[in-house]
């Protein structure tokens, strides 16, 4: 980092940010408050409002995210709710989220959440991440804009803006060490705003300093910003050589391949046998061979492990046999 911009410009930077944050912010339904107050009389979001929408938005685009959440709330609209409902319930509540394992993270936090904490959400940082799925930025997130502590939260968004602005970067996914972006962070909070100033980091980072063409020209804050005379735009090549491979099967990653069976599930009340999974998951015309049903049987142990699916009839050595049943969790 050049510390040196970093005194100097803060201000400056924190400023543009959130006049740009006050004309262009997105109203998001996770940004309504409820009735309470924090020690300085700001209003307080509901923790679970908060838990849930950023567990949702961990790998889910905004916009689906927007169309869910209510939906959601209608069927589990408070930690209780969520603490006894039924896994299968709520993977199918989950349908259309994608990364269904979040969901069975999120009931097993609310459970202990529930059952620990007697419904009340911890407001301790070391207890928050230490339930299933929450991590330094999920906890980070819970105290700041439900609890309207003044602390730093740094998600993707919000690395990359800061990266790009403070640290020099020279390819478009270049960012810094986590910990240094949390003390940067936490020396430009613009008083008293921290809730404020990360949901418009988050809304710039998304709208304006985007991943992949950020809009340097018409920048409010190119003027303080170390990268914007680069050519950021340039890279593009690098940012797709530096993806990380994913193992596919038959030209999908094996994550779609987890999702699309946990999505024939959904439509399955009394489970399916595996070997009709395993024929509905692929074109018929493609007649499975020996391969592809090691594949797919390794893609269905790997969903068990994971608890997103239960497998019934006797697993011997070796694994499952295509007799099996396979049906979501309860
Ligand atoms: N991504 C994660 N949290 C977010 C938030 N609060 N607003 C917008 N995007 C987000």
């Amino acid at each position: 980092m050049n510390p040196e911009t970093a005194r100097r410009f803060g201000g400056e930077v924190a400023e543009g940010i959130l006049d740009w944050y006050g004309r262009e912010g997105r109203l998001f339904p996770w940004r309504r408050v409820g009735e309470g107050r924090d020690r300085r009389g700001l209003p307080l979001h509901d923790p679970y409002l908060i838990l849930l929408s950023e567990i949702m938005l961990q790998q889910t685009q905004a916009a689906r995210v927007v169309e869910k959440l209510p939906e959601f709330l209608e069927t589990f609209p408070n930690v209780e709710r969520l603490a006894s409902a039924s896994k299968a319930d709520l993977l199918r509540a989950w349908q259309g989220m994608g990364y269904n394992s979040r969901a069975l993270r999120l009931k097993a936090a609310a459970e202990i959440i529930v059952n620990n904490f007697n419904g009340e959400f911890p407001r301790d940082f070391k207890q928050l991440r230490s339930l299933p799925g929450i991590g330094r930025y999920t906890a980070s997130a819970i105290l700041c804009f439900a609890f309207g502590e003044q602390i730093p939260v740094v998600d993707v968004n919000i690395a990359r803006v800061l990266s790009r602005i403070f640290f020099k970067c020279y390819t478009p996914l270049q960012r810094f060490r986590e910990d240094d972006l949390y003390d940067l962070d936490a020396t430009l909070i613009p008083s008293g705003e921290s809730y404020r100033w990360h949901q418009a980091l988050m809304d710039f980072g998304a709208v304006v300093c985007t991943a992949r063409s950020p809009s340097c020209s018409s920048c409010p804050i190119k003027d303080y910003c170390i990268s914007a005379t680069f050519p950021l735009g340039h890279s593009l090549f690098d940012v797709q050589s530096i993806r990380k491979e994913e193992p596919s099967f038959r030209g999908f990653p094996r994550r779609i391949w987890r999702g699309r069976v946990v999505e024939l599930l959904r439509g399955a009340e009394r489970g399916m046998r595996v070997a009709e999974v395993m024929e509905s998951l692929v074109d018929s015309t493609q007649p499975l061979s020996e391969l592809d049903r090691r594949e797919l049987l390794a893609i269905l142990s790997r969903l068990r492990e994971d608890g997103l699916v239960e497998i019934t009839g006797v697993v011997r050595e070796g694994g499952l046999k295509e007799f099996d049943v396979v049906r979501l969790p309860t």
